[in-house]
């Protein structure tokens, strides 16, 4: 989604702006631009393309000089890309530059009341309002200025802003919308997320909903829509900077999927404490966990996959009804939910607009809240009762792999806690699947290394038109998120069937050739599902069968024509390893087809808009 970056200090603005619009590439654009102070007035280069395309136009900044100014990366919503819709965009004198995430809601009524008093708008998007509104209600201060047109704008956002009159001075605020404060030495910065300046600082303040950030060069003022003082504690950021860099891989997929054992090692390792799992961060006890009479677990794409093996593993082992949804649906579904419901929320951003609103719908419904979530400070674990955090690292390639590793992890443990407190895991059982997380990241670790079958297999099915993913049970929800890596980086249409439901439609499909990747990790439903290969076998699909080492002389017998075996783990964790070649296979194909595998067409990292 849109990126925002803005400076204030003594250093010219540009390259400062283009270097961190670069970091935030990964959240997805089509078009960029930059406003800039020059000394006179507000200087304005945007143009419809990748980043690359602005700095050829200015020269990488030289022709846009001055020390004050905004940037920002476009996903279009309102408006095609293009040059007149890309940002910032000005207000009618020129006078305002604004950069803007998320989604205005009411901007057409407020178009009508401007285009009434006088305004003439020159883009189609949703924030030329926001430019033509601070113009109109301008009366010498831009922070009142602001203030009102706060009071009438609905929607979410995340704005930066700067005035012609004020050059001294850099205005952000947000709401629904990610937007931090960097703080430097005379000098200081607001971005969508912290990669943007972790080059020039390591201390940031986090904007609460609807707070105002003045920026100057000595220093940040942070007020409420009251104009009261607000006092900020700063946040240090101790990531590793190589952490958001590539480090020698082609693409941070690839990063991404080599890091997961240590991934999965950083969030398991600090919450076994003497043979016993220890989440501090979640405060309920037995009694309270007892009158839950159901789970509702709500997130989208990739989180959602997760929900669904959550689903499957919570309602077996903690013999509570789950149900999972996709969050754009829950929230508009008066799904049943009161104060006897727990509702888990898992995100990577934790900013994701629909899961957002799912989470404060269920809480005014009366719901505890617990949030699985991977960025530190995020709305949503700001917002929910309990909070467990993925210990990830940063993750920029658009297709999630490590942060659903992790959350996996998560549900896991959340899962042995639970059920141990519930009585419904005994001892004996508790401690196997203890020992069973703890051994997670080697195997992992040990198909990593196995990667060069994958890339064969890749190799041989890259020019796949249509592939079918099936599987029962926890493997169905794994066919799920094996479907979605493929279809969103390789842009090969992909298909998950629960593998029963085949013969409910989708066989039809199936012909000469067909690539059908058959997952039988689960040992119980092995014989039934290998019913399902012999079926499509028999209309001439070709078949990657996925299995554990200890059924790989059954699965070679039904004559698969390529089959991959995963280390034996307890069922439950066994998607954690079934995954692993799934997303090695999306990105072997997305590379030999060339695809753009860090940033797919269409794609944004995080959702920020409905
Ligand atoms: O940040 P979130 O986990 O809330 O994001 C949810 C989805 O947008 C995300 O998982 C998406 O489906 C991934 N790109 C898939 O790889």
């Amino acid at each position: 989604m849109c990126g925002i970056v803005g400076y204030i200090g003594d250093d010219q603005a540009t390259p400062i702006l283009l270097t961190g619009l670069e970091k935030l590439e990964y959240r997805g654009y089509d078009s960029a631009g930059v406003a800039v102070y020059n000394g006179t007035h507000l200087q304005v280069a945007k143009t419809k393309g990748r980043l690359k395309v602005l700095e050829e136009l200015i020269h990488n900044g030289v022709d846009v000089p001055g020390t004050v100014g905004i940037g920002h990366t476009r996903w279009a919503t309102h408006g095609a890309p293009s040059n007149v819709n890309a940002h910032p965009q000005v207000s009618g004198s020129g006078k305002f530059a604004v950069v803007h995430n998320g989604i205005i809601e009411n901007y057409i009524s407020l178009k009508e009341f401007l285009i009434e008093k006088g305004a003439k708008f020159v883009s189609e998007t949703d924030t030329e309002v926001v430019a033509q509104l601070l113009e109109y209600y301008y009366e010498g201060s831009v922070i009142d200025a602001l203030i009102k047109v706060l009071n009438r704008i609905e929607g979410a956002y995340a704005l930066g802003i700067i005035c012609e009159d004020d050059p001294e001075h850099l205005y952000a605020v947000r709401k629904d919308s990610p937007l931090i404060i960097g703080l430097g030495n005379g000098e200081n910065y607001i971005a969508s997320d912290v990669p943007a300046i972790l080059n020039r600082t390591r201390e940031i303040n986090r904007l609460e909903e609807n707070e105002i950030a003045v920026l100057s060069r000595q220093g940040v003022e942070v007020y409420n829509t009251n104009k009261e003082r607000i006092p900020k504690k700063a946040e240090h950021i101790d990531w590793d900077i190589s952490a958001a860099e590539k480090g020698g891989y082609e693409h941070f997929m690839a990063k991404e999927i080599m890091e997961q054992p240590k991934a999965i090692r950083d969030t398991v390792k600090p919450r076994i404490k003497e043979g016993k799992i220890v989440l501090d961060d979640v405060k309920l006890t037995k009694k309270q966990l007892e009158e839950f009479d159901r789970i509702f677990i709500v997130a989208c794409g990739t989180a959602y996959h997760v929900g669904v093996v959550a689903k499957y593993i919570m309602e077996k082992h903690l013999r509570k009804p789950v149900e999972v949804d996709v969050a754009s649906e829950f929230r508009y579904r008066t799904p049943l939910i009161d104060d006897k419901t727990l509702v888990l929320v898992i995100s990577q951003s934790g900013e994701t607009a629909d899961t957002l609103a799912a989470l404060r719908e269920s809480k005014k419904l009366g719901a505890r809240t617990i949030s699985i979530v991977n960025v530190v400070g995020s709305s949503i674990a700001n917002e929910s009762d309990d909070v467990l955090y993925t210990w990830a690292g940063p993750e920029i390639a658009v297709a999630s792999t490590k942060a659903y590793s992790t959350q996996l992890a998560m549900i896991y443990m959340l899962t042995i806690y639970m059920g141990d407190l519930l009585g419904t895991i005994d001892a004996v059982h508790y401690q196997y699947y203890i020992n069973e997380l703890k051994a997670l990241p080697e195997k992992v670790q040990q198909i990593l290394e196995q990667k060069s079958k994958i890339q064969y297999l890749a190799s041989r099915e890259f020019n796949s038109k249509n592939v079918f993913f099936i599987g029962r049970n926890l493997d169905y929800a794994m066919s799920l998120e094996g479907s979605l890596k493929l279809k969103e980086i390789s842009y090969i249409h992909s298909e998950a069937y629960a593998a029963g439901e085949l013969k409910h439609g989708p066989i039809s499909l199936i012909e000469d050739g067909t690539l059908v990747i058959a997952l039988a990790t689960q040992n119980i439903l092995f014989d039934k599902l290998m019913s399902n290969v012999k079926e499509v076998k028999a209309r001439g699909a070709v078949v990657w069968g996925l299995t554990i080492e200890a059924n790989k002389e059954r699965i070679k017998k039904e004559q698969v024509d390529y089959e991959f075996c995963v280390p034996q783990a307890c069922d439950m964790m066994l998607p954690s390893l079934a995954v692993i070649p799934l997303q090695l296979f999306a990105y072997y194909v997305a590379s030999l087809k060339g695809c753009d595998i860090d940033k797919p067409r269409n794609l944004a990292k995080s959702v920020t808009v409905e």
